[in-house]
């Protein structure tokens, strides 16, 4: 998903990455630094989050540095262990492995 600003600049993007039948991953979320602070991140999270309720996903979870950012979305911290999928899909094979400094995050979508 893009937002676009009022000139057709691109102003942000964000992705929901399948993990699972039951499990969804919120990546590539990004807002250009001139439109940071408008609710434009919140807004792509809120239509990511609808998005992962109507295909049925029941977990939304995301790795991330804005800690505070996805707390005031209703998002909780949890272990990394928790996304057993994430790690042997993704996680195997990065460099950062052992000192990963993102934290796992997750939001339980209402059916
Ligand atoms: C994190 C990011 C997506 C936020 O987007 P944004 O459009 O600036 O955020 P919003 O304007 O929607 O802010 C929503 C709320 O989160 C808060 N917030 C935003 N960025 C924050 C941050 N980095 N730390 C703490 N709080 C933050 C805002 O103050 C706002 O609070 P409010 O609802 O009480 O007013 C954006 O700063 C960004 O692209 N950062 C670089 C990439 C990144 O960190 N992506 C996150 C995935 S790793």
């Amino acid at each position: 998903m893009v937002a676009e600003s009022e000139t057709g600049d691109l102003a942000a993007c964000g992705a929901l990455l399948p993990l699972w039948t039951d499990s969804a991953e919120i990546v590539s979320l990004a807002v250009d630094p001139r439109f940071h602070g408008a609710g434009i991140g919140k807004g792509l999270v809120r239509e990511l989050l609808e998005r992962a309720r109507r295909l049925g996903f029941q977990e939304v979870i995301t790795l991330t540095y804005a800690v505070e950012f996805f707390s005031k979305l209703g998002f909780a911290i949890q272990s990394k262990d928790q996304f057993p999928r994430k790690l042997w899909r993704e996680c195997l094979e990065c460099p950062q492995l052992e000192d990963c400094d993102e934290t796992a995050m997750s939001f339980q979508v209402c059916p």
